[in-house]
């Protein structure tokens, strides 16, 4: 293990120059006209495999390709799966970027540029870590897969097959995610709950075309007051989402939950602090960490309708449209929710207007027992690489993959985020702390170590 340390002490120039390539790729999957760039960042990946002596596979999908790569199995020891995922969120608004989102650029030890933490620099710690492992003692102590996708941003549609169709390919005793965060700079976290999402559109059509909205506005239904009356209706003034049966499943926080939220180092000040607001809202009765981590919401993404141009412009719009999407929390099942949400706002349409959801993707929750083998290895691993021991966290964000992982391959889901809350994910300038970037990769390498002093397994 000495060596291993010795290597990523050594390269952290080598590292940081590897990340900074990676970034260079705009690998926006929801971009179709970025589908080659999106291609190269696979290519990238595999390359990285193939310098430490790996072979990996580049695997098509119906969408953006899959890297695959193995290090040699290990008998009697368990196996890790590291996944991760290449793609990245689309960097609009461009003119908010202090530099460009492909540029990536180092300020005050942080890089800058589009997939910095989330995910490209947060998976790289697990291949340099392994680079480290096979280019100091030549081998690892466990077998080692990856998986890398290129569509956890636009839900993973693809992936979830391919996992059911290759549960002998991915079989393992632990999934190793690194895309979430620490609980703050300097403490780091192990997540042991995610939330779910369902993500939907909804596009209403009025009259045939645009209209005169003197001549005709007050005798017919605005698509984009029909839009705005439907989505205001899915919640009321309390932060209670509307739709019949919603809360049926939902997995209540416990009390030894809440009493742990309320000791962790955090004010609801600071909290508002960051994100620069002056007041919030969110479901009566929860503090603002139990809303974002433990119970489902609804925000809408994007609305699309009328006249945004210069000055001013009468338009009565002939159609509108919104993005919007649920967060869930175990056990809240996406097709349920999909059905509901569907008569509730059938019920709602207004005279003159068509309506017609979208449902573009939906995944569960989960949340992770603390109490495993392999939680006590990542424990001694991050508490080895950071110098303290983490603190366990539910987070708010979703990896769309997780729930099949679990259910499919029936291993043990370890989420180790690197990442810091103000890394910016998914808005202008987001970032990746380096000295995170190191340390996670440390904590990559050690865990392997840790894992393979766990008792034998029959895998
Ligand atoms: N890295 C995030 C997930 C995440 C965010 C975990 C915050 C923990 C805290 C991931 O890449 C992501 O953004 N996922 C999408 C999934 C969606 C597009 C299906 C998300 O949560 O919006
Ligand atoms: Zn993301």
């Amino acid at each position: 293990m000495q060596e291993v340390t010795r290597y990523i002490q050594t390269h952290r120039d080598d590292f940081e120059r590897d990340l900074a390539d990676l970034l260079r790729i705009a690998s926006v999957s929801a971009d179709s006209r970025q589908n080659s760039e999106t291609r190269r960042a696979a290519e990238w990946v595999a390359g990285q495999f193939k310098q430490c002596g790996l072979a990996p596979e580049i695997i098509p999908t119906a969408g953006h390709p899959l890297v695959y790569a193995e290090t040699p199995a290990v008998p009697g020891k368990p196996v890790a799966l590291v996944y991760g995922h290449y793609d990245v969120q689309p960097p609009e608004p461009l003119d908010e970027w202090i530099t460009p989102p492909f540029e990536p650029t180092v300020r005050n030890g942080n890089i800058h540029a589009r997939g910095a933490t989330d995910d490209k620099g947060q998976m790289l710690t697990h291949v340099k870590g392994v680079e480290a492992w096979l280019n100091s003692v030549g081998k690892l102590p466990i077998q080692v897969k990856f998986l890398i996708e290129g569509e956890e941003e636009v839900g993973s549609v693809n992936l979830a097959p391919f996992v059911e169709r290759h549960r002998e390919k991915l079989a393992c005793n632990a999934i190793v995610i690194s895309d979430s965060s620490q609980f703050a700079p300097g403490v780091p976290a192990i997540t042991y709950g995610l939330r779910g999402i369902a993500y939907y559109e909804l596009k209403l059509r009025g009259p045939k075309q645009d209209l005169h909205s003197g001549t005709f506005g007050g005798a017919i239904t605005n698509p984009a007051g029909a839009l705005a009356t439907m989505l205001a209706a899915l919640k009321d003034a309390d932060g209670r989402i509307q739709v019949p049966g919603f809360y049926d499943e939902v997995l209540p926080l416990t009390d030894r939950e809440r009493a742990e939220y309320r000791a962790l180092p955090t004010t609801e000040e600071q909290f508002m602090q960051s994100v620069g607001v002056d007041g919030m809202f969110g479901e009566a009765g929860y503090t603002a960490l139990e809303r974002r981590w433990a119970r489902p919401t609804c925000d809408i993404n994007g609305l699309t309708s009328g006249y945004q141009g210069e000055w001013a412009k009468t338009v009565l719009p002939a159609r509108a449209s919104a993005k919007f999407s649920f967060r869930l929390v175990p056990n809240q099942d996406p097709k349920k929710i999909s059905a509901a949400l569907q008569k509730f706002l059938e019920a709602r349409v207004p005279p003159g207007i068509q309506m017609e959801l979208v449902d573009h993707h939906g995944a569960p929750g989960i949340v992770i027992s603390l109490d495993s083998p392999y939680m006590r290895a990542a424990t001694g691993a991050i508490s080895a690489a950071f110098g303290r021991p983490p603190v366990f966290v539910r987070e708010g964000g979703s990896i769309p993959i997780v729930n099949t992982f679990s259910r499919q391959l029936g291993a043990d889901v370890l989420l180790l985020g690197w990442g810091q809350n103000d890394d910016n994910t998914h808005s202008p300038n987001e970032k990746f702390n380096l000295n995170d970037y190191h340390l996670g990769t440390l904590a990559s390498a050690c865990l392997w170590e840790e894992i393979s002093r766990l008792p034998p397994t029959k895998q």
